[in-house]
Order: structure tokens, then sequence, then C-alpha cells
């Protein structure tokens, strides 16, 4: 997602279609760039792109949490698995695991991690889009995603309604999303001079992000907004700013230099993360719902 790289460029553009290519609409164009991308960076996903020390703080916090909300031996929904870090972790945490993305090349990387791991019978790892979920039979106890996947659906409405067919009632929702206000990236973005970029999340809709020179078609949310949209089927139990005051994980060489001092910051998101307005900030929020 746009934390994977620093360098890249984020465009405003409108989309263009090539001459003589089929007609397709807006939105399944948008879908088939942003898998090309993320097919793109599935071979090296779990080195720093992906998993650096500042993703792997994050992805504890969602790790504890889904623990903490769904019982072992439940059966859990990832939603854009990735290489399948989550999935592996949580098989090998006693749960019985469907792992989800709309990249092959990042289905087959869950897949095979499985297999090394040994936990084969306890992952399934699905080629099936946040779009797609009406292919996938109910009887989840949770439905984890965990860095940004529910950014990139073209319909989180739709993803809301299918998250609740496929849970039981009293199951969990926990997702990490990444957020409208991020205080370090405004200032590391205005500190470049690049005042477009240090904008981007204030778009409204679909946003071209670069990655790798594919392009990454991401929605932006508050927190409220985001639940606004699951609030028909789910009780929101709780959400939290992830990285407020630890710098975003594109930031890790700045981490790698002042570590010290980034890991006191990181303590003040332990402690204050989830205060009122505060929770409203962060690279990313962490947010707990319930099934009716
Ligand atoms: C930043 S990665 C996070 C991967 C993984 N959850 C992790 O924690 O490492 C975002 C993932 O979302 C997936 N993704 C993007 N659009 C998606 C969609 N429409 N449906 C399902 N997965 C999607 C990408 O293929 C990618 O694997």
């Amino acid at each position: 997602m746009p934390y994977a790289d620093p360098v890249e460029t984020v465009v405003s553009r409108t989309l263009k279609l090539e001459a003589g290519s089929p007609p397709a609409t807006l939105s399944e164009t948008q879908l088939l760039d942003t898998q090309r991308a993320f097919d793109s960076v599935a071979p090296d996903y779990d080195g720093p792109r992906g998993n650096n020390e500042l993703i792997q703080r994050m992805r504890l916090t969602l790790w504890n949490s889904v623990s903490s909300e769904v019982p072992a031996g439940s059966r859990l929904l990832d939603l854009g698995c990735g290489t399948g870090i989550d999935a592996v972790e949580f098989a090998r945490r006693g749960y019985q695991v469907v792992a989800s993305d709309w990249s092959p090349r990042m289905v087959e990387r869950t897949q095979a991690r499985a297999t090394a791991a040994g936990v084969q019978a306890q992952v399934a790892a699905l080629h099936v889009g946040v779009h797609q979920l009406d292919r996938l039979e109910g009887g989840f106890d949770g439905i984890y995603s965990n860095f940004g996947p529910l950014n990139c659906a073209p319909d989180l409405g739709d993803v809301a309604v299918q998250c609740a067919r496929l849970l039981q009632p009293g199951g969990k929702l926990v997702f990490s999303v990444i957020g409208r206000i991020c205080p370090w990236e405004v200032g590391y973005y205005l500190f470049k001079r690049r005042i477009k970029r240090a904008c981007v999340r204030a778009a409204r809709g679909a946003t071209a992000v670069g990655m790798n020179r594919h392009t990454i078609w991401t929605h932006y949310y508050l927190p409220r907004e985001f639940y606004r949209t699951f609030a028909a089927h789910f009780t929101l139990n709780g959400y939290r700013a992830m990285s407020l005051f630890m710098p975003p994980p594109y930031l890790v060489e700045f981490y790698h230099r002042h570590q010290s001092a980034c890991d006191r910051l990181g303590r003040l998101d332990d402690r204050f993360g989830a205060l009122p307005g505060l929770r409203d900030m962060g690279d990313h929020f962490l947010i707990v719902m319930q099934r009716r």
C-alpha cells in the first residue's frame, strides 16, 4: 500500500483506456490496476517493503486484538491476506483461517507460507477479492483485514453487507484501515515541498497511489466515516490510532536513525492511541465491530 515506498509519486489522474481495449467500468479497470500493483510486489513483500519493524509493530496490535476478541479454535476470514503472515500466525494460535486476496501472486505466497509452516490444514488460501465475497460460504466467528485491503474495496457498503452475511451473530470484525489524518505524513511531505503528496489523504473517492510503477486505487477514511458504512449490521466496540506518534512504516530509515526516540513515541501510541481525538488520527486505525 502507499506506505510501502516513500519515493512513489501520487498521481491525480483520470482513467484512460487503451485504444481498442474492451470496455470496462471504471472500477473494473481500477481493480485490475490494483491487482497488477500487488502482483508486482508479491515476491519481495516480506522484506522492508511490506514487513519492516514499524509494520510488525502495528501487526502485533491486530494480532492481539483478534486473539482477545475471538476465541482460539474459531473460524477466521482474512480479507486481503497478502503473503499470509497473519493467516499463518493465527493458524499457529489454533484458528482455522480462510485467507483471501485479489492478487493471485499474493495467494500463491500465502499457500506456500502455510505449507512451509506445516499449517496447510488450517489455512485455505483463496483468490477472492473483497468485491467477490458473495462467492464465500458463511459461518465465520471473526473477520479481520490488515493494512488497508479495505481501502481498495470499490464498494465498502457491499463489503459490510457481505461481512454481516458471513459472520455468525455476535461475531467480530477487526480491521486495520488507512486513515485520513496522518500528521507525520503531512509534515514529512510539506518539508519535502511535495504539497500534493502531503494532501493525498484529503481526496474524496478513489485516489491513484503509485507503487512499483503501478497504481493502487485507494479510498481514505476517518474511523467514523468507515463505521457509518457498517452501522446497519454492526455495533462499534472501539477503535484506536496506529502509528500516530510513531512515524509511518515508509519512514523506517528515519526510525533506524532515531530508534530510541521513536520507541518512546511508540509507547505514546500504546498509552494514548485510544483517547478521543487522538484515535481519529494516525497512519492507520484499528477498528473492532460486532455483528448484531
Ligand atoms: C498492504 S497489503 C496487506 C497484506 C496483508 N493483509 C498484510 O498484512 O501483510 C494489501 C493487500 O490487499 C490486497 N487487495 C487489494 N485490493 C483488494 C481487493 N479488492 N480485494 C482483496 N484484496 C485486495 C492486495 O493484493 C494486498 O495483498
